[in-house]
């Protein structure tokens, strides 16, 4: 990844990889137990609202962003425009008022963020967006990314030794508790997961045979969308499963707080990827001819249909066997087991399923470390190994802190009172911290600015600019005309004023960043 003469084979190969990295976790195991908390349906069209309003438009400019540097995410900010400005800056003032008023609450750890954050913003200007973007992100959503990989390996495990043949809603309960909730006395087996899944990402990072994960996954993931359709059909055909097609589908939006609305948002730029610098990457080895609107189109629905489909597929046994679909992140690893034991070769499909699942993980968790590692190769001069040898025993530590800490702390009732007081969770366990954290702010910060910088500073004109080579004239055409398909491609002179790029220019501007942000003081409780 760190050459940067390389480029993608063919436009497939690209989309294909972009789908490997948004397809993940995110679709199954996160998709659906936030959108079980959420209340279903009415989440669902927030979500699919906030993929086509926001998550779009932000892929489209990274993706463009990226193609147009042909460099990674630090350099990117670099060289598309001046390394500062009185926007910068400004973000910068902000970010130290905010340290301020948390340290007059006498919240040191945020104070400290913000403070490092804003005096980075202050003296290196974008650059520091580039950080967040290419570093800090990845390494913060890989450090409980491992804590869920363990969870799967331990149940890809089970699922070999015939340990998870269970058969009431209770069994099903009892294999899982231990294992995520980490109650008194159970927390090694867990641990030693984590540590596991880390270091096989290390490792085949060290090693370097990403080419091999890829063909490898390339079998996994359609055998994944495969099982999914079994699935659903199972689950389709069991008794009470129209509670759970009426669970999502028919909206209920009294279910529908400020809260799910953000989470809607934030779990879109998850599960696309976006704000973590690997789209930045993966478009600087995009060649000029790619079509780069209808790619992102694509990936976008490619990963929001392995969604629906994981929604489809879990609900209706979730509510066929009565369970409650707000269980939060332990739902598929309870529900999956009870339903397959419904189907002939229980053991067979409980293994087929969680290695897939395993391997999804893996895969997204190498191009999460990756990121990072190319960077500080590139940015620092290190050597490769150096990087891992730093890198990795950090995250290893924080991955088991998160660990010992994804349930209650009764194992360690002092790292618990730490935790919170560091933290200010009164609720919730410290993995509950590191996804609220990393996907309900750090990301879409990370998007907001970028939608700031180029909207404003970069500025659309450029964008549109790299946007139009191979994208054949089609963004500047206007939409009756494309929908009509009377297309006269219109590349020469002034866009017309309906077209794509006109309006994704708009987007970009006005509409996604005040989005984002409604959404997000929402969130904070400003309009409560
Ligand atoms: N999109 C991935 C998923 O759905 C998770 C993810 C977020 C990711 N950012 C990433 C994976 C960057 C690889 C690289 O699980």
């Amino acid at each position: 990844m760190s050459e940067k003469k390389e480029h993608w084979g063919s436009s497939f190969g690209f989309i294909m990889a972009m789908a490997g990295s948004a397809v993940g976790l995110g679709n199954i195991w996160r998709f659906s137990f936030i959108t079980g908390q959420n209340g279903g349906s009415a989440f669902l069209l927030v979500y699919l609202g906030c993929v086509f309003l926001v998550g779009i438009p932000i892929m489209l400019c990274e993706l463009t962003m990226g193609r147009a540097a042909q460099s990674n995410p630090v350099r990117t900010f670099h060289k598309l425009g001046p390394e500062r400005s009185n926007l910068s800056s400004t973000i910068g003032v902000l970010a130290l008022v905010c340290a301020i008023s948390f340290l007059s609450f006498g919240h040191f750890f945020y104070a400290a963020l913000f403070a490092i954050a804003g005096a980075s913003f202050i003296t290196f200007g974008w650059v520091t967006l580039g950080v967040l973007y290419g570093a800090i992100t990845p390494l913060f959503i890989l450090a409980y990314y491992g804590v869920v990989g363990g969870w799967t390996l331990i149940y890809v495990w089970k699922s070999v030794t015939g340990q998870l043949n269970v058969h009431t809603v209770a069994e099903a309960t009892a294999v899982m508790t231990p294992i995520i909730m980490t109650p008194k006395g159970y927390w090694a087996t867990p641990l030693i997961a984590t540590l596991a899944f880390m270091l096989t990402t290390a490792v085949i990072i060290w090693i370097g045979v990403q080419k091999g994960i890829e063909r490898f996954s390339k079998i996994f993931m359609p055998l994944l969308a495969l099982l999914l359709v079994v699935l659903i059909f199972r689950g389709l055909t069991l008794e009470g499963a129209s509670k759970g097609l009426r669970f999502l589908f028919v909206p209920d939006f009294s279910q529908l707080s400020g809260r799910s609305c953000l989470a809607a948002l934030g779990h879109a730029f998850y599960s696309l990827s976006l704000g973590m610098g690997i789209t930045i990457t993966y478009g600087a080895y995009l060649k000029r001819d790619n079509n780069l609107p209808r790619s992102t189109v694509i990936i976008a629905l490619l990963d929001t249909l392995v969604s629906v489909m994981a929604g489809l597929a879990i609900f209706p046994v979730v509510f066929a066997m009565g369970f409650a679909p707000d269980s939060g992140p332990s739902l598929i690893f309870k529900v999956l087991p009870l339903a397959f034991q419904k189907l002939p070769l229980s053991t067979v499909w409980n293994i087929i399923f969680f290695v897939a699942v395993l391997i999804a993980a893996l895969t997204s968790a190498v191009s999460l470390l990756e990121g990072p590692v190319c960077l500080m190769v590139e940015e620092l001069k290190w050597k490769r190994s150096r990087v891992l040898l730093v890198l990795v025993p950090i995250l290893c530590f924080v991955s088991c802190v998160i660990t010992l800490a994804s349930g209650d702390y009764s194992n360690f009732p002092k790292l618990g009172e730490f935790i919170q007081k560091t933290f200010l969770t009164t609720q919730g366990s410290l993995f509950d911290t590191f996804d609220t954290g990393a996907c309900q702010w750090l990301i879409p910060i990370a998007c907001f600015l970028t939608l700031l910088y180029a909207g404003w500073v970069w500025g659309p004109k450029e964008a549109v600019k790299e946007m139009r080579s191979g994208s054949t004239g089609a963004m500047d055409t206007h939409c009756w005309h494309l929908l009509s398909g009377v297309h006269e491609y219109n590349v020469t002179g002034d866009p017309s004023p309906l077209s794509p790029c006109v309006i994704w220019a708009f987007f970009i501007r006005f509409i996604s960043p005040i989005l984002v942000l409604l959404a997000f003081l929402d969130g904070l409780g400003v309009f409560r």
